[in-house]
């Protein structure tokens, strides 16, 4: 027995020593330094938090970004995405990007004019009326100078992305300007959408994306504004399964940056940004036309839910009641944007 632990103690301390050994443990000289470690120094990661699923125009836009950048950059550029509001929500995002807590975000208009009102010009209803006038302001030069305008917060505007048309769905059929009346729209927070639903005799409500769903199970709200991507990836028309194709508003991102951030890439690295961007720019608009035409036959082959098309008369009363809308823009804010939407729109699309 005395023979054998005496053996056992042996066997132990010869194995801890070879395992020292092979470990480098008792050598005095420093360790290699692969390439790939000096790699992992250099790397540079952009955060990007959205609030949105995957697997919709802004979700695969952001995957369709990681896959460029990363690429261009040969790894050297690392892209983290956080979908579905799981790192931030609409009432933080742009705070957590000027203070540098993400790198990158794209909320949709509305939400950001509380800050900057100017950007309430995209947000009027019926001024932009198909995908071809839509893509030619998200990239003309108004686009051009409400990103300019972000600079003043400490942000670095990119680009627009695109998602299309806003729809409305509801829990009863809203087609005719009265049934508007009394009804409990869920909205974006802007100033602009909240008098589109004062003028139409309902009662804006807004809040947050991320708490839309649970809102709609509370009945807390009637309907909403959004694009048909939104509302099928979301599931909201198992609640709000009366869709009306109004097509009265457009929702687009801002594609942004902290601009500290920005400062402080090297010029090989910003332009390897911007060129992705401009890469992707024409397959995003065709992306959200794509999802939002899917999206819309699955709705449609869903016996559950009933979709209503807006006749021209039905559309010219939504219109008149929605008249006042651009006054009210032009006293409140910088009235030159809207004159120059319309002319943007008029003269280049014959
Ligand atoms: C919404 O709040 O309805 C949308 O802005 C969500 C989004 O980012 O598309």
């Amino acid at each position: 027995m005395k023979f054998f632990l005496t053996g056992s103690f042996i066997a132990i301390i010869i194995l801890i020593v070879l395992f020292s050994y092979r470990q480098n443990i008792f050598s005095t000289t420093a360790l290699p330094y692969d390439d790939e470690q000096q790699g992992l120094d250099d790397q540079i990661t952009i955060h990007f938090s959205h609030v949105v699923a995957e697997n919709t125009p802004k979700g695969a836009a952001a995957e369709k970004f990681k896959e460029l950048v990363e690429e261009k950059s040969n790894g050297k550029v690392v892209v983290q995405i956080y979908p579905n509001g799981m790192l931030y929500n609409d009432e933080n995002e742009l705070d957590a990007l000027r203070e540098n807590k993400v790198q990158m975000i794209a909320p949709t208009i509305s939400k950001m004019t509380g800050t900057l009102p100017n950007w309430q010009v995209l947000d009027l209803p019926f001024i932009i009326e198909n995908n071809e006038q839509l893509k030619l302001v998200l990239n003309g030069q108004i686009s051009k100078s409400l990103l300019q305008e972000l600079e003043g917060i400490n942000v670095k505007g990119l680009t627009f992305w695109n998602n299309g048309f806003k729809q409305i769905a509801s829990t009863s059929p809203i087609i005719d300007i009265e049934q508007f009346k009394g009804k409990r729209i869920r909205m974006m927070a802007s100033d602009i959408l909240h008098e589109q639903y004062k003028l139409l005799d309902a009662k804006p409500i807004a809040t947050s994306f991320g708490v839309v769903y649970s809102d709609l199970q509370q009945e807390v709200v009637d309907a909403q504004e959004n694009t048909i991507s939104n509302i099928y990836s979301k599931q909201f028309h198992t609640m709000e399964n009366q869709i009306t194709l109004s097509n009265h508003g457009i929702l687009a991102y801002a594609v942004m940056m902290n601009k500290d951030f920005w400062g402080s890439l090297d010029a090989d690295i910003q332009k390897i940004i911007t060129d992705s961007l401009a890469e992707m720019q024409d397959w995003q608009f065709e992306q959200a036309e794509e999802f939002n035409k899917e999206d819309l036959l699955y709705l449609k082959a869903n016996s559950d839910v009933q979709i209503y098309e807006l006749d021209v008369e039905t559309k010219n009363e939504w219109k008149e009641k929605l008249q006042p809308i651009y006054s009210h823009y032009e006293n409140h804010i910088n009235e030159h944007y809207l004159d120059d939407l319309l002319d943007e729109i008029n003269n280049r699309i014959e």
